[in-house]
């Protein structure tokens, strides 16, 4: 077991006649789980360690200005999409609260947040990673060039991701590129409960530049939160079983990665999301959050895999949308496959084509 760091530092803090003013901004990426999280212990510990995709074309661009606070406590405004948006600040104001410990200079300062997303928020594709993983590259970024710590990558990457986490558990996980575990993984040294821990050495090179087309059923809301299904997990009668199984199928999976074995890969990925589904079923409450158009898109891949023998799959997250998988040596095949017989069942938005990428990138 990785003990927890210890981030409590209360020298992190500015003297009162020296608070600075500044501006900083960060893109940072969404990601797709392949094994999924879903049931936390306290304190955004998760029941189980999870594998995801860093994307690249997904991603919230956030730019902080900073300057000294009036009220001596930190005040944030928030602006989304160029427009103040009162519950991103409230959920920011109220991230930063629980951050004071770690962050003492949050607390002498006022932030004025611009932020947008190249993707529909809320929809399922996770917006939270992204905008809480970009928070946690700002204050880190804040913490290094203002009070000369962090230097080192790793240290600054750790932090940040550790600091994601606390806002959002898969957030912990968009602060590296590539393919990320996040959780304590028994064979896979280096992962922790606490923050996430990029698996990229030794993986087959066909998943460096892996495709997921993003197959936007539905582009509205989502009905449920994830703290809320995360929650109901507590109840859920295959909960001890569920959590057991993703510990095995993260194993099996980065096996399959690292040797190549694209059957393997689409067995258990496409197993893990219909799971994450199911175990919203069999939850009380229990949620359907597929719509028919999910379930006919995932049933005409099975289709063209069948007929042509490519390997393309698919993996859901807590939404209707569709995430396709492939290699990109077949991108132009599943493009005209969308073209010809996925289009009539996607919302006007229609589908965004990313990919895995790089993590999170300094803009300013
Ligand atoms: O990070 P949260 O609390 O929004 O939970 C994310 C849960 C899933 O996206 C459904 C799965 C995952 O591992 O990303």
């Amino acid at each position: 077991m990785n003990a927890e760091p210890n981030y409590l530092n209360a020298n992190l803090k500015f003297s009162p006649n020296a608070i600075p003013s500044g501006k900083l901004a960060w893109r940072s990426p969404s990601n797709i789980a392949l094994v999924k999280y879903w049931g936390k212990k306290s304190v955004q510990i998760p029941q189980n360690p999870s594998i995801s995709f860093t994307l690249s074309k997904s991603f919230s661009e956030t730019e902080v200005s900073y300057s000294p606070a009036v009220s001596g406590k930190s005040e944030v405004e928030f602006y989304f999409d160029g427009k103040r948006n009162l519950l991103f600040e409230e959920k920011t104001a109220g991230f930063f609260d629980g951050l004071s410990s770690i962050f003492p200079f949050v607390n002498q300062l006022k932030f004025e947040i611009h932020s947008k997303n190249t993707f529909p928020h809320s929809a399922g594709i996770a917006s939270s990673a992204s905008g809480m993983s970009v928070l946690a590259m700002v204050l880190c970024d804040m913490e290094r060039q203002l009070f000369g710590t962090l230097q080192e990558e790793a240290d600054f990457r750790r932090k940040a991701s550790y600091i994601a986490r606390l806002g959002s558990g898969s957030a912990s996980r968009s602060v590296f590129g590539g393919l990320v575990i996040w959780g304590e993984a028994e064979d896979v040294s280096g992962t922790s409960d606490y923050y996430g821990f990029p698996v990229n050495e030794g993986v087959h090179e066909m998943f460096a530049d892996y495709q997921d087309t993003i197959l936007l059923v539905d582009a509205g809301e989502k009905k449920v939160s994830s703290s809320l299904g995360h929650g109901l997990m507590n109840g859920n009668p295959f909960a001890a079983d569920r959590f057991h199984q993703a510990h095995g199928n993260l194993t099996a999976l980065l096996q399959a990665m690292r040797s190549g074995d694209t059957e393997a890969f689409i067995r258990i990925s496409e197993s893990e999301a219909l799971t994450l589904h199911a175990m919203m079923m069999t939850s009380q409450p229990y949620f359907l959050l597929m719509k028919p158009n999910t379930l006919q898109i995932i049933e005409r891949i099975f289709a063209f895999r069948e007929k042509t023998g490519l390997p393309v799959s698919f993996t859901l997250d807590a939404g209707p949308n569709v995430h396709m998988l492939f290699p990109t040596t077949i991108k132009e095949d599943v493009k005209r496959f969308i073209d010809n017989d996925l289009l009539s069942f996607l919302s006007p938005k229609g589908y965004i084509e990313d990919e895995v990428g790089k993590g999170p990138e300094k803009i300013l």
